[in-house]
């Protein structure tokens, strides 16, 4: 895959910055699972309905991951 299908993202997780670079369609639930190993969020129904991939943002509020 070229690098144009890449992007290098910065995330703050539990007050511990990671710096990834990750496929563009990588998902928040995927790049905190299985690239920092943060195993908290789980993908449950995969449609945005039982919340068990929900995390909190840092400036407030909730996101399915
Ligand atoms: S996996 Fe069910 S809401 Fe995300």
């Amino acid at each position: 895959m070229t690098n144009h299908h890449r992007s290098v993202i910065s995330l703050q997780v539990n007050g511990v910055p990671h710096r990834l670079s990750v496929d563009n369609r990588r998902t928040l639930l995927d790049a905190l699972r299985e690239d920092i190993g943060h195993t908290g969020p789980k993908k449950g129904c995969d449609h945005g309905q039982c919340g068990a991939c929900t995390v909190l943002w840092t400036a407030g509020g909730w996101c399915p991951a």
